[in-house]
């Protein structure tokens, strides 16, 4: 039986006042990097995520102290002893992480060994984990397959090289950051990812001690050194979280002020939303994204890495656009398959058809290759309830928007993987004075 059915009536816009905090792409990130030194650290504005749970979890798992303030949303991490647990305890949680892959480059300084467990995390491709591999290799880690994952070992320690990403991976960039702070020599870094999370996981590691370089190129020098301090770092606001509201906001014809959010990381996404005819008034401590009842226009709009327009933002901004006048054009180039979620769009009167062309100005690397990875979106259509089930955490949280944006009623079933990276999701909506009850 599925749980996390919500019943939604939807059809009123959503109006009031919500707060994001940390960036679930940060904050885990942050959490992963205190393992490099003994010392304690000290994360702010973390928010209550099951993701913050399940690195909170592994991180115990290993032997640190993490002690989680939900109300202050403050982290402290005490790693002292560390020791390597039973492969089928990480599993059992990484089912639901990819974050594990991550603890390598902290693991194999401080212990000699890590291991990697099958990783999950929502499936929207295939997401392979080649570039993390590669880069440990490069470093001198040497691995073995075991029955759930695989087990790495430097008995050596870790030594810095040149790098080169043949794609700005987010999570190979910090890979390669997380093993070189500490390894033996300068690690040249190229094709980096350089998102904001990116950069503020850089910030902390430069609190620790690290001496890190970043040039305008995607080019980034680490100067490894033998031993880091503990950190305090307040987690910069989640931008995809404040992203989806304002679609939200877009979407249901409604009027959300989003305080955390900040303009600097979302320059791109309130360009985008502002062309569609979205409206925004930008103070210190938030930003107002409101419908302006007139209608919404239609647009080509490309996916990228930063400072492109975020693949995270895509879903959300998708079901906006099913109620611009005319026709958008979206091409998402940084993952294979993430229009899955436009199937359940249609079915609630959305006229969605998704091509494997590449339908933009760029060639991406999934042009001709069997991926469904551009959409044509005719607008507007009205849309009407129906019963869904929620695919993956941003492509669920778009299911909810349209749900809400539509006349009659749906349910909404497997809601509880929005706890993923939404916090406080039920009690946001009924701020905004949305009409949902919870069935299971
Ligand atoms: N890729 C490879 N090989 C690798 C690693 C990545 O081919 O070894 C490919 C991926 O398959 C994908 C592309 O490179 O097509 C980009 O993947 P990337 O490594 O940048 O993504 P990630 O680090 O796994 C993070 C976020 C994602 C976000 C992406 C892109 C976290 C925990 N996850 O994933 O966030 O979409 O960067 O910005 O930071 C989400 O929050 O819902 C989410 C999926």
């Amino acid at each position: 039986m599925v749980v996390g059915i919500l019943q939604v009536r939807g059809g009123r816009p959503l109006n009031g006042t919500i707060r994001v905090r940390g960036a679930k792409n940060l904050v885990s990130k942050a959490m992963v990097a205190a393992l490099l030194t003994e010392e304690t650290s000290v994360l702010r504005n973390v928010p209550l995520i099951r993701d913050v749970d399940v690195v909170s979890e592994l991180l115990r798992l290993h032997g640190a102290e993490v002690d989680y303030d939900q109300d202050a949303g403050t982290v402290r991490i005490t790693p002292g002893q560390l020791h390597l647990p039973d492969p089928g305890q990480v599993d059992a949680l990484a089912g639901s992480s990819r974050i594990p892959i991550l603890f390598c480059g902290p693991l194999l300084h401080r212990l000699g060994e890590a291991f990697i467990p099958d990783l999950g995390g929502c499936h929207i491709g295939d997401r392979p984990v080649d570039f993390h591999l590669q880069v440990l290799e490069d470093f001198g880690a040497q691995r073995d397959a075991q029955e759930l994952g695989l087990h790495l070992v430097a008995p050596q320690g870790l030594v810095a090289r040149k790098v080169h990403l043949p794609y700005p991976s987010v999570g190979a960039t910090e890979q390669t950051l997380l093993a070189a702070v500490r390894a033996r020599g300068i690690t040249e870094l190229t094709g980096a990812a350089v998102e904001p999370e990116i950069m503020d996981l850089i910030a902390i590691l430069q609190k620790m001690g690290a001496l890190i370089t970043v040039d305008t190129d995607r080019t980034i020098h680490i100067e490894g050194v033998a031993r880091l301090n503990g950190y305090t770092h307040t987690a910069l606001p989640d931008r995809i979280e404040a992203g989806s509201w304002a679609c939200a906001a877009l979407a249901t014809g409604g009027d959300i002020t989003v305080v955390g959010a900040k303009q600097d990381s979302m320059m791109n996404f309130l360009n985008v939303y502002r062309k569609v005819g979205g409206q925004f008034e930008i103070t210190d401590e938030a930003i107002r994204f409101w419908h302006p009842g007139t209608p919404l226009t239609s647009l080509p709009l490309e996916t990228d890495v930063h400072p492109g327009f975020m693949t995270d933002w895509q879903q959300p901004m998708v079901v906006a656009l099913t109620q611009a006048e005319g026709v958008s054009v979206v091409h998402e180039t940084v993952y294979e398959n993430r229009f899955g979620f436009t199937k359940a769009l249609n079915q609630m009167g959305a006229r969605i058809q998704v091509y494997r062309e590449c339908l933009g100005s760029k060639k991406c690397r999934f042009g001709l290759q069997n991926f469904y990875h551009s959409a044509v979106i005719q607008g507007p259509t009205p849309l009407h309830g129906a019963d869904i089930e929620v695919p993956d955490l941003r492509g669920g949280f778009s299911h909810l928007i349209a749900a809400l944006a539509a006349s009659g009623e749906s349910r909404v079933s497997g809601i509880d993987i929005i706890n993923r990276g939404y916090e406080h999701f039920m009690q946001k909506l009924a701020a905004l004075n949305a009409d949902v009850t919870r069935l299971s």
